[in-house]
């Protein structure tokens, strides 16, 4: 930051903190992504009911109303809305000026005392001009109630233009159907924040999501899968509705990239015509996670000709340059074994599978720009051999994207490692179950989406980046929006903000304000849960909780007495010692005083628990198992047909079947073992597992009945003596949320208090 900058705005932020009716969050400027240029001036410019708006055109009517709309709902004021050429006493005035120099997105603000003028060279950059208004004004114009907020802005000069064109979300709709509601109410702070381009990714494995009227099969099929459990999944967008959400979007000026998959990706199409698939043979839409090897057959013509009708219908809807083909994760197997696909190598003179994804996409692509429509596939196209005129999104690394740019295709900047919000954003031990990989706010703020290894005549390449939401995991809206923000206003400032002018530490102090905006469009976004530790804590004499949050809070409020914590509760300062069992509630509290989700922690005071002397030990474990559906630990009344056995180790209780294969539902059963652990020395040990249950000394220590069996947050603890203490896992075979629990390894972990991580139980005993 410029120091003149900082002692205005230090300035400013005591000036307003002086009125003590001003809640903290709306100190200081908060504009998110921050503008390239802002200048901070004495003063301030008031609406009052003598404010009006002012166009030089009367184009821009919509941004005006979006002004008075925003001004109504919160404070019940409604502006005059006047065409004229000159701004007024008192106006908010747009002036759109095609003929000025300003970039096509950039806009200039400029408030004082008397009037706002606000000018750009395109009707995108008057919106970004306006939604920078908003963002000066306090946080609750965004509330949906009457909120009577001070309407004061302060007297700035700003410039403002982003430093990258693509500025993207991706929403995965495959996996599970997120309404048209939820998607609008998305593009809506899509706007606010200045992003611009939604990616739909419309078709999976797992659902087809698009009505396309020559194949109505592919959503009377495609889009409809029973789960494990017997619930049905469903979903599609008639072509009425996407027309709804373009024009929405364009509203905001957010253009829609649709994905249509191919050749991968693609079971639910093949669900509703299997000749589309090597094979032939008859699938439902996919039910479990993972990448599917029934994939398009790259040799029949038919295939081409599915493609093409079906992209005339996409074209018709999505007005933009851009159709993405997806082209990731295409397992070739089916290829290698399908005579047709071999005889397309032949006639091609192709030398593999790969380039004969390349001729598939290609084609595509020809097919596309007789259209005049420019092609996207994910990096995997690279390796068939591209175009140079292909649009690359780099999602595998930034690999693929630089050696692309490199070589003068347009590259989205999307690696999983910094944009991927299915990923984790704190400690998965606390937090819903996620994709098992962790992305900070913070790592992706300070992702640079322009590698040095890229060429310097070569950067305008580099089109811009975005984040993607992949659904697996995401069974409810809140869920999603949970993923999303805030992360996504880390990816806007991002690719808005020059890399000079970034400070993630003026990034999580605007924070706070940007939440109450959220608040005014409901939006479920992640306050952390405090951290440290696990939900089950032991002890024999006392221990000491310390807790942090990943991003920044206002305070940590707890309670010991088993009530729910609220804003006035015990404020957390530092590590508590406890010395008697509790239940600990602990939540995160924000400076607009809403509270995180609670956490509780079961504290127990245990006394080491004798070891068992075991007669004849020898190494292995006692197996029980019986064939059939048991997604609960309810459904084994089912069974009494069990067969005993051993097995050498918990590892064997599981037979694993090739991956990317169905799961195969005669397989399903239950394994019971038992058996012994030794232990080397006195104390509590933290168990965890991604199994069914786990018991220890009899006592039920895991227990992920009915929940998804992937990165447990059901470590359990007790206090045991040095030697040997009864040992029961329960293992299920099944699909649970779409996770098929034989691709885990059956495993045990374990760790002695004083260690802090686990290690695999390695060989339990078994006893005659
Ligand atoms: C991807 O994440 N498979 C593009
Ligand atoms: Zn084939």
């Amino acid at each position: 930051m410029r120091p003149i900058y900082c002692l205005v705005l230090v300035l400013f932020i005591l000036s307003c903190t002086e009125k003590s009716t001003v809640p903290s969050y709306n100190t200081g400027i908060n504009i998110t992504p921050k503008p390239n240029s802002i200048q901070l001036l004495d003063g301030g410019f008031e609406f009052n009911k003598n404010s009006t708006i002012v166009l030089n055109t009367e184009s821009a009517r919509p941004i005006a109303t979006l002004l008075n709309s925003k001004l109504i709902t919160s404070n019940g004021l409604e502006l005059p809305i006047i065409i004229s050429k000159e701004p007024k006493d008192g106006s908010v005035f747009f002036e759109l000026d095609s003929m000025s120099a300003l970039p096509m997105e950039g806009y200039e603000l400029n408030s004082n005392t008397n009037n706002i003028t606000i000018k750009a060279s395109t009707h995108r950059g008057l919106f970004y001009g306006a939604q920078t208004l908003l963002q000066l004004l306090p946080a609750e114009i965004e509330s949906k109630h009457k909120a009577n907020s001070p309407l004061t802005v302060p007297n700035v000069a700003i410039s403002d233009a982003p430093s990258l064109k693509w500025r993207g979300m991706m929403l995965d709709v495959g996996r599970h159907f997120l309404s048209i509601e939820f998607i609008k109410k998305q593009l809506d702070v899509m706007a606010m924040y200045k992003l611009n381009k939604f990616h739909w990714h419309l078709t999976e494995d797992q659902g087809w999501r698009i009505e396309i009227k020559k194949y109505p099969e592919l959503t009377a099929m495609g889009s409809t899968r029973i789960e494990s459990n017997g619930t049905t999944h469903q979903g599609y967008y008639t072509q009425e509705e996407i027309k709804e959400v373009v024009a929405y979007a364009k509203e905001r000026h957010i253009d829609v990239i649709p994905e249509i998959e191919m050749p991968g990706h693609a079971l639910a199409a093949i669900a509703a015509f299997p000749e589309l698939s090597c094979t032939e043979e008859h699938h439902t839409p996919r039910i479990i996670w993972g990448v599917e090897e029934h994939i398009f057959c790259a040799g029949k013509e038919g295939t081409f000709t599915f493609i093409e009708n079906v992209l005339d219908e996409v074209i018709a809807l999505f007005p933009y340059e851009y159709i993405h083909i997806g082209g990731d994760e295409a397992p070739k197997h089916q290829w290698e074994k399908c005579s047709l696909c071999q005889s397309r190598i032949n006639s091609e003179n192709l030398t593999s599978e790969n380039e004969l994804q390349g001729y598939f996409v290609r084609r595509v692509e020809d097919l596309l720009k007789s259209k005049n429509k420019k092609m996207i596939g994910w990096d995997e196209i690279l390796e068939g051999g591209v175009s140079e005129t292909a649009s690359i999104m780099s999602w595998r690394g930034e690999e693929g994207g630089i050696s692309a740019a490199n070589k003068g295709n347009d590259v989205i900047m999307t690696p999983a490692k910094y944009t991927y919000l299915n990923f984790y954003q704190g400690d998965y031990k606390v937090l819903p179950i996620a994709f098992g990989s962790y992305i900070s706010t913070e790592t992706l703020y300070e992702y640079n989406p322009i590698p040095d290894a890229i060429h310097a005549d070569k950067k305008e390449h580099i089109l811009g980046a975005q984040c993607n939401l992949w659904t697996e995991y995401i069974y409810a809206d809140s869920m999603a929006e949970n993923q999303l923000y805030p992360r996504l206003l880390a990816l806007a400032e991002t690719t808005w903000t020059n890399a000079e002018q970034k400070d993630y530490n003026d990034f999580k102090r605007r924070l706070a304000n940007q939440y109450v905006r959220l608040d005014g469009h409901a939006i479920d976004y992640f306050i952390p849960y405090p951290e440290g530790g696990s939900n089950h804590v032991a002890f024999t004499d006392s221990v000491a909780l310390h807790f942090t949050t990943p991003l920044p809070v206002a305070k940590m409020v707890y309670t010991t007495d088993g009530s729910n914590p609220s804003i006035g509760s015990a404020t957390y300062t530092d590590t508590l010692t406890f010395r008697a069992s509790t239940e600990l509630k602990i939540a995160a509290v924000l400076a607009s005083n809403k509270m995180g989700p609670i956490r509780t922690i079961n504290i127990e005071q245990q006394s080491l628990l004798p070891a068992h002397t075991v007669k004849n030990a020898q190494p292995g474990l006692k197996s029980k198992s019986a064939y059939g559906k048991f997604l609960t630990i309810k459904d084994l009344d089912q069974t009494n047909e069990w067969k005993n056995g051993t097995v050498d180790s918990i590892e064997q209780a599981n037979t694993t079947l090739n991956w990317g294969h169905y799961i195969d539902e005669n397989n399903f059963r239950a394994v019971q073992l038992t058996g012994y652990i030794n232990l080397e020395n006195d104390g509590v040990y933290y168990f965890s597992s991604d199994q069914e249950q786990v018991w220890i000394a009899d006592k039920l220590i895991v227990d992920n009945n009915e929940e998804i069996k992937r990165h447990s947050r059901k470590d359990g603890a007790i206090a045991l003596a040095k030697g040997k203490h009864p040992l029961k896992l329960l293992y299920f075979n099944n699909i649970y949320g779409g996770w098929a629990s034989d691709w885990n390894t059956v495993e045990l972990r374990y760790r002695h208090e004083s260690d802090s991580v686990f290690h695999t139980v390695g060989a339990p005993m078994l006893s005659y």
